[in-house]
């Protein structure tokens, strides 16, 4: 390292610095967190200002006691948003990071990826995504933590408790740089206002997936998985040499994540037909070229899909409106809609997460603030239509799947008629349980994704074109169950720079299986140390995945022999990274369905190009897959058996305890 350093640097190593920083005015651009409950007692509020005032010296006490206590009454939470950096925050080439360690530049530069205002949903208040998918709780977390990575060694490791750096600890080359927990409670204070008192008291928070393991890269994670999700209905749904084009798939939301749905149609080649409430929500994805077309009126709707049809040209649509009227009317007109989902945010159904058909949205809003109860009530209807509305379509052949929103949750809590003839099960799958499950993870296909450290677009060009020769070698010799999975991940791969997808970091997702995620890694490696690539590519993936994460009603959710609310597979995960080679380990209690309902964890690997970096990548990328193909071949999954057997005929060494199976007639006949 040169002993000059910029002024960037110079603020990165200086931590906390010694010096107070004038208070800010809160920028009138930015977008705000939501204010949070105001769920202290008196003497919790005390205690969580002396909690935030034990990262300054006493000196600054008095001025900052009065400031926290401010931010906690306006905001409910203390961000001490005066020492919020005053450089850009965005992720920067790896060498111009202060570091003793090159690993530890890497997650630098990933943790500014996640706080780049590009990137993150409120960078002001430190959230990444999902409203409240937290890198750190405050700033001095942020300083502290970049301090503590750029001074560190590579015999060293970092404890990250929930935002919060508790120190380096000696540890040796082989071990990881940092070592992530977020969330992480006794199980009785797991429930949603536990996180709200604690977060309050700054003690934990919500590290969501990949917020608080500093592995998310925008919006191309969720369009690759949707498109996959589109693709495979259809293909449940359309006879063997049917193409999707003119072919319907009607859904709602085109919000943070929903938004991804109309490109990931494109994607699939059929019409989308997205129903947006929200105007200001569609028209921005309608300008940022999300969605091809903008339609305001019902008729107008009926005779645009109509030519559609007709036309068999691949097209989205956003009809501002709310998404009951289009089910509804589609059944009066006799339009046949192929495939439908939802997702709104059901996952919030009583703060605005989904709006009730028949009130226009902005009455709605109104009701939502002066009579919560009504608005309440007015959801539980919509819901109830919604749902006889959805049962008239699939009566006819609609194909019709939860989208992880908690739609058939919600709808049945609301009486409507959503449940299976046992009364205990949906009368629809979820997405998981139809097409990602068995599609995907049960053969260890997942969300595998890559981020080049030069920040140059040529080199993401270069691993685009590794990657693409990769998965068509092993295409060729690959078994008919998983050739489809190969097709769709090669064609995704050949389409993701047309498709223009990067925001932030120069990154990449690509949905590979173990061989096809090492084979990748072992090529990156290697252009690393030839020179082809011009820096190191730090490896990871989304956590919603085959192994890193115990969802029962998500990525779980096709686990059927009782384990599926049990969370061994993931906590496994993250030990068995973190001793095989991973840079990074991350494991969160949250993330997608809430507090309290889903373990989930991940890593992140650098490819520097040395032998060191081909050892781990092997040893670990191999575990981290397979761990969870065989969990779920334990559960009995076909394609998960099928996928370990496969496994353990090429690898020596592995060696998985399988199933056998009864025959149900023996079963009925004894109990
Ligand atoms: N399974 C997955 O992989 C996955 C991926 C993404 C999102 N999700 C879930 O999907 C949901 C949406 O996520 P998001 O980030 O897009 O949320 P969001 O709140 O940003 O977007 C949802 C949109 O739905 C609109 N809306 C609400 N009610 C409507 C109605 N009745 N008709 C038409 N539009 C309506 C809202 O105006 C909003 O813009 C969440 O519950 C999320 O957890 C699941």
């Amino acid at each position: 390292m040169t002993a000059i350093h910029t002024d960037f640097q110079v603020q990165i190593l200086e931590g906390i610095p010694s010096e107070l920083p004038k208070a800010k005015p809160y920028p009138t651009d930015a977008n705000r967190a939501p204010k949070r409950k105001d769920i202290l007692t008196t003497d919790e509020k005390k205690l969580a200002i002396r909690n935030a005032l034990r990262y300054f010296p006493k000196k600054w006490h008095s001025t900052l006691a009065a400031e926290f206590a401010h931010e906690l009454r306006e905001y409910g939470r203390i961000y001490m948003y005066r020492f919020q950096p005053d450089y850009e925050m965005y992720a920067r080439p790896i060498g111009e990071y202060p570091a003793q360690s090159q690993q530890a530049a890497a997650i630098m530069l990933m943790i500014q990826n996640n706080l780049d205002p590009a990137v993150a949903q409120h960078p002001n208040e430190l959230i990444t995504y999902g409203g409240n998918g937290s890198v750190f709780q405050n700033w001095a977390q942020y300083r502290l933590t970049m301090q503590y990575l750029a001074t560190m060694t590579n015999e060293q490791t970092l404890h990250m408790y929930s935002g919060h750096p508790m120190g380096v600890f000696p540890s040796s080359k082989d071990a990881p740089r940092v070592v992530v927990t977020n969330g992480m409670m006794i199980p009785n204070y797991s429930k949603p206002d536990d996180w709200e008192r604690y977060n309050a008291l700054g003690v934990t928070q919500y590290g969501q997936m990949t917020a608080g393991s500093y592995m998310y890269i925008g919006p191309q994670g969720i369009v690759h998985g949707t498109a996959i999700t589109v693709m495979n209905a259809f293909r449940k749904k359309l006879k063997k040499g049917d193409t999707t084009h003119g072919k319907i798939f009607l859904t709602a939301g085109l919000g943070g994540m929903s938004g991804a749905q109309p490109k990931a149609g494109n994607i699939a080649g059929c019409i989308t037909i997205a129903a947006e409430v929200n105007p200001k929500a569609a028209r921005k994805r309608y300008e940022q070229g999300w969605v091809d077309e903008l339609v305001e009126n019902m008729d107008e709707l009926v005779l645009r899909v109509r030519r559609a049809r007709y036309e068999e040209v691949p097209i989205s649509i956003a009809y501002i409106g709310n998404v009951v009227e289009i089910w509804e009317r589609f059944d009066e007109e006799d339009i046949f809609i192929h495939i439908g989902s939802d997702q709104t945010s059901l996952h919030n159904p009583w703060s605005g997460g989904y709006y009730p058909v028949g009130i226009s949205y902005k009455a709605a809003n109104e009701l939502l603030s002066t009579d919560p109860d009504q608005f309440k009530a007015a959801v539980k209807t919509s819901l109830q239509r919604h749902a006889t509305a959805i049962n008239k379509h699939t009566e006819r052949g609609t194909y019709f799947f939860d989208y992880g929103n908690a739609f058939l949750l919600e709808a049945s809590r609301a009486g409507a008629d959503v449940m299976a003839a046992n009364g205990i099960d949906f009368r629809y799958p979820s997405y998981v349980q139809d097409i990602l499950g068995p599609m995907c993870f049960d053969y260890g296909f997942g969300p595998f994704r890559w981020v080049c450290a030069s920040g140059d677009p040529d080199d993401l060009d270069k691993t685009d074109s590794i990657a693409l020769g990769i998965m068509q070698e092993i295409q060729a010799t690959a078994p008919p169950e998983i050739q489809q999975q190969m097709a769709d991940n090669i064609k995704w791969i050949e389409e993701a720079k047309a498709n223009k997808l990067v925001v932030g970091s120069q990154a990449r997702i690509l949905y590979a299986d173990a061989e096809g995620r090492m084979k990748i890694a072992e090529a990156f490696n290697i252009a690393v140390a030839t020179g082809l690539l011009s820096a190191p590519v730090i490896i990871g993936r989304d956590h919603h995945d085959v192994s890193g994460t115990d969802s029962p009603y998500r990525e779980t959710s096709n686990i059927y022999d009782g384990s599926k609310f049990t969370a061994d597979m993931a906590i496994h995960n993250v030990i068995g990274d973190s001793f095989r080679g991973a840079t990074w380990v991350s494991i969160h209690n949250g993330g997608g369905v809430g507090w309290g309902e889903v373990m989930n964890g991940g890593f992140g690997l650098l490819l520097d190009g040395s032998d060191e970096a081909h050892r781990r990548l092997k040893s670990m990328l191999f575990y981290d897959v397979n761990n969870g193909i065989a969990r779920r071949s334990w559960a009995r999954n076909a394609e998960a058996i099928f996928a370990i057997k496969r496994e353990m005929k090429r690898t020596p060494g592995l060696r998985v305890t399988l199933a056998e199976i009864v025959e149900d007639d023996l079963i009925d006949g004894v109990v």
